[in-house]
């Protein structure tokens, strides 16, 4: 699969079956992040990869209404960094662009690898913290749901989720985020 053709097939899918998770599984997803860049190289991404029953259910506690169709996941990373460690500029903070950008080489690779790897803001960064025993100065962006798709379409899912599994959501045209040479309004 190539670049082009990852991009097209990713998917925030929520009708999710089970994928085995084994430890070069994790390797290889934390490996495709490593080669992001960063500002400075300072590599700000952190990850707890949640994959042992007990705690995956601990995660379900989490997650907000309307994201109980995560309770299928196999995995769940959470992905956290600190401020200071990565560039302030002034009024630019790049931690959180620079895990975005690692997390978009991970969801690429796993679409590669077959799998769905879902992003969702919907959770408690608090309660996340207390589950996985993350230290406060950190923050929480993401929870990153994990597993396989299932065509059979999961029941927890909203009418909106369920039309979101059979069509992508629909995205603006380039003519509304794209300026040619100036900013035209
Ligand atoms: C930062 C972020 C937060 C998101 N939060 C949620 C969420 O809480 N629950 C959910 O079901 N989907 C969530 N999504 C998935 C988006 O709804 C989805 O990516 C978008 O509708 C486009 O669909 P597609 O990724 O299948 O093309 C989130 C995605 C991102 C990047």
């Amino acid at each position: 699969m190539d670049v082009t053709q990852a991009i097209n097939k990713r998917r925030a899918y929520r009708s999710l079956e089970p994928v085995e998770i084994t430890e070069d599984l994790i390797k290889d997803l934390a490996g495709s992040t490593q080669l992001a860049p960063s500002c400075f190289n300072n590599q700000p991404w952190r990850f707890v990869f949640v994959y042992d029953t007990k705690v995956l259910k601990d995660m379900h506690t989490v997650l907000s209404p309307g994201n109980e169709w995560a309770h299928s996941a196999s995995m769940i990373l959470a992905v956290f960094s600190r401020k200071e460690d990565d560039c302030i500029i002034k009024d630019r903070e790049y931690h959180q662009f620079d895990c975005g950008m690692a997390v978009g080489f991970l969801l690429l690779r796993a679409t590669e690898l077959g799998l769905v790897a879902h992003p969702i803001a919907g959770f408690s960064p608090k309660k996340t913290k207390e589950v996985l025993g993350i230290p406060e100065e950190y923050r929480v962006i993401t929870l990153i749901i994990v597993g396989k798709h299932s065509e059979k379409i999961s029941t927890a899912l909203s009418e909106k989720q369920v039309e979101g599994e059979k069509n992508r959501p629909e995205r603006l045209p380039l003519e509304k985020f794209v300026h040619f040479n100036r900013f035209e309004s």
